[in-house]
């Protein structure tokens, strides 16, 4: 009887703890020094100016236009993000370009600032869900699932995220199966593909073994 009341109990400071430092304190500004809450220490909060909140590096265009370019605005970009439990892109497409099928562990918004997007999820139940979008027009990825970005317009795209998390993560499942260290015959077996196919595939994507 105590031990189960006593684990909720458990169970709920530490959701709270971790799901909302910013209930605990108004902010915490990242120290890199040392770990805390969200990845992080938090800096002297007399110390903390308005710059700690401010990132201005979105306002500046990307310089090579011939490739897909991400940028992820997180902690290190922008310490006042620490413990805040959100993260921003920007992707720019080139005409003909994407983003290949990839997950996060959290939720993203997406929104299509210039240029047409097909965005979509597949769910667990093999359903994708994807439709073509244009500026200003937005599509939330539900968390964990597969999905993917593609330019299907004439001109070049460019679309924000935002993340349910300072650190979002990214598994491409390309590179997860085709560009790391597992050997090529689990490849085949937990793909079914036969050996020239992952041998195709390996090569493609840089894998080892
Ligand atoms: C583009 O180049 C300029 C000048 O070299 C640089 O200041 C700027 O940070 C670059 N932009 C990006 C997004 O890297
Ligand atoms: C742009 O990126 C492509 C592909 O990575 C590279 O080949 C090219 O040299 C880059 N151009 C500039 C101007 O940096
Ligand atoms: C799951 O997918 C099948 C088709 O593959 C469909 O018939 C079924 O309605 C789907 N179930 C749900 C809950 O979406």
């Amino acid at each position: 009887m105590f031990l189960p009341v006593f684990s909720i109990f458990t169970i709920l400071i530490s959701h709270t703890y971790y799901s909302s430092a910013n209930s605990v304190f108004d902010f915490c500004v990242a120290d890199f020094s040392h770990s805390g809450p969200g990845g992080y220490g938090c800096k002297d909060p007399t110390t903390v100016t308005v710059d700690n909140f401010v990132y201005s590096g979105l306002a500046i265009p990307n310089n090579n236009t011939t490739k897909v370019d991400n940028i992820i605005v997180d902690t290190n970009k922008l310490p006042g993000l620490n413990g805040m439990g959100v993260t921003m892109a920007r992707a720019y497409f080139p005409v003909g370009t994407g983003d290949p099928v990839h997950t996060h562990r959290v939720s993203e918004a997406v929104v299509v600032n210039q240029g047409t997007l097909l965005i979509g999820f597949i769910d667990s139940n093999n359903t994708a869900y994807y439709k073509t979008l244009n500026a200003g027009e937005m599509m939330i990825i539900p968390h964990t699932f597969m999905h993917f970005i593609i330019n299907v317009g004439s001109t070049p795209a460019i679309a924000y995220g935002a993340f349910g998390s300072e650190i979002p993560g990214k598994q491409s499942i390309n590179n997860a199966f085709y560009g790391g260290n597992l050997p090529s015959d689990l490849v085949e077996k937990i793909t079914l593909l036969d050996s020239p196919q992952v041998h195709n595939f390996k090569k493609r994507f840089g894998g080892t073994n």
